[in-house]
């Protein structure tokens, strides 16, 4: 075989034998390159006779095409692979089932407090509200507690600088804005109709634990009438517990205690009869008769009318109902306690 002929061989060889773009590019070099076989041939014409040197040079660039041309289809054969390589590898299954979109839900503090407001609209509550930066005068002074009163370091919170105002310690204070509302809604009527509402809201306290945080929900229910006596009040406090927990066997028990607000005032205590929380009481709200001085800053006229209040947590509600034994959980907003409850 002519010598040409098996360099172009030689190349095809190399060629196919590249198993990539970079090993292709070394094989054309050895070819192709400065001082490549094709380049020596080409220099071996210097020293040939014209006629010959045509020959040969025309049959050395015959010889060089077919070289450039078989690198050309490898690079092509080798893009093509690569190509399907590439498609293969990311290729999609289309008939995967999607993710969907996660569906949301109710935080349990939520879902406890729409159940709480449902049993108290049910038997002739409304909802009330107020702020939660209250002024000094309605979340204490109003409240029978006065600048100065020792009552007052137990709810340790946070003063607004230079202004005259809390970041609410309790829900307590709807009770002065509800009352006034609905005195001057009745002004200089011969009958006051019963008010009878529930706050619910977030309160903030300087306290963190397992069963404290500095941000918690509470609900204060105000009953004011002009026959409220301390029967309705157990009577309302009972019914709710008992029908909040699903349970006619809650014990439900009221211990004397003190509140600047109502007089005289109680705690409620609640015992379960069987499960977990067998024979233990667990202290749930605060409560009693509404003192004269808190009706009559309510714009209420306490020797006409009695009320009586009371106040819980609802974030120890819903660890209660829901058997959850860290308080904070519910504040983390870690989706794997909280999508639990959906
Ligand atoms: N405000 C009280 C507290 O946060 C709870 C309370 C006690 C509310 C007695 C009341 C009540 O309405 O009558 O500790």
């Amino acid at each position: 075989m002519d010598k040409l002929d098996q360099l172009v061989n030689e190349a095809r060889t190399a060629f196919a034998a590249a198993a990539d773009g970079a090993a292709l590019e070394q094989a054309k070099a050895r070819f192709l390159g400065k001082s490549g076989l094709v380049t020596e041939q080409l220099k071996a014409l210097g020293g040939l006779a014209p006629e010959e040197k045509r020959e040969r040079g025309a049959a050395i660039n015959r010889a060089k095409t077919a070289i450039e041309a078989a690198l050309e289809a490898r690079r092509d054969s080798l893009r093509a692979a690569a190509l399907d390589a590439q498609l293969a590898a990311e290729r999609l299954d289309v008939t995967l089932p999607g993710r969907g979109p996660a569906p949301g839900g109710l935080h349990p503090v939520s879902r406890t407090l729409e159940r709480i407001e449902r049993l108290f609209h049910s038997i002739g509550f409304v909802i009330a509200d107020g702020p939660e930066i209250e002024t000094d005068w309605y979340n204490f002074t109003a409240l029978n507690l006065p600048p100065n009163h020792p009552a007052r370091s137990m709810q340790d919170t946070f003063f607004l600088d230079g202004r005259d105002e809390v970041l609410r310690t309790h829900t307590s204070p709807v009770q002065i804005r509800a009352m006034l509302a609905h005195a001057e809604r009745h002004r200089g009527r011969d009958i006051m109709p019963d008010l009878r509402i529930i706050a619910p809201g977030r309160v903030y306290r300087v306290d963190s634990d397992a069963t404290h945080s500095p941000m918690f929900h509470q609900i204060e229910v105000l009953w004011v009438g002009e026959r409220v006596s301390f029967a309705d009040l157990k009577g309302v406090a009972v019914d709710f517990l008992r029908q909040f927990f699903e349970t006619e066997a809650l014990q439900v028990r009221f211990r004397p205690s003190f509140f600047p607000f109502t007089e005289p005032s109680a705690e409620i205590d609640v015992g379960f009869m069987g499960g977990a929380l067998e024979g233990r009481w667990l202290e749930i709200a605060g409560c009693g008769m509404v003192h004269p001085n808190v009706l009559r800053c309510g714009g209420i006229d306490p020797e006409r009318h009695t009320g009586f209040a009371f106040g819980f947590g609802l974030d120890r509600l819903a660890m209660l109902r829901y058997g959850v034994g860290d308080l904070r959980l519910f504040f983390e907003g870690d989706l794997r306690f909280l999508s639990q409850f959906r």
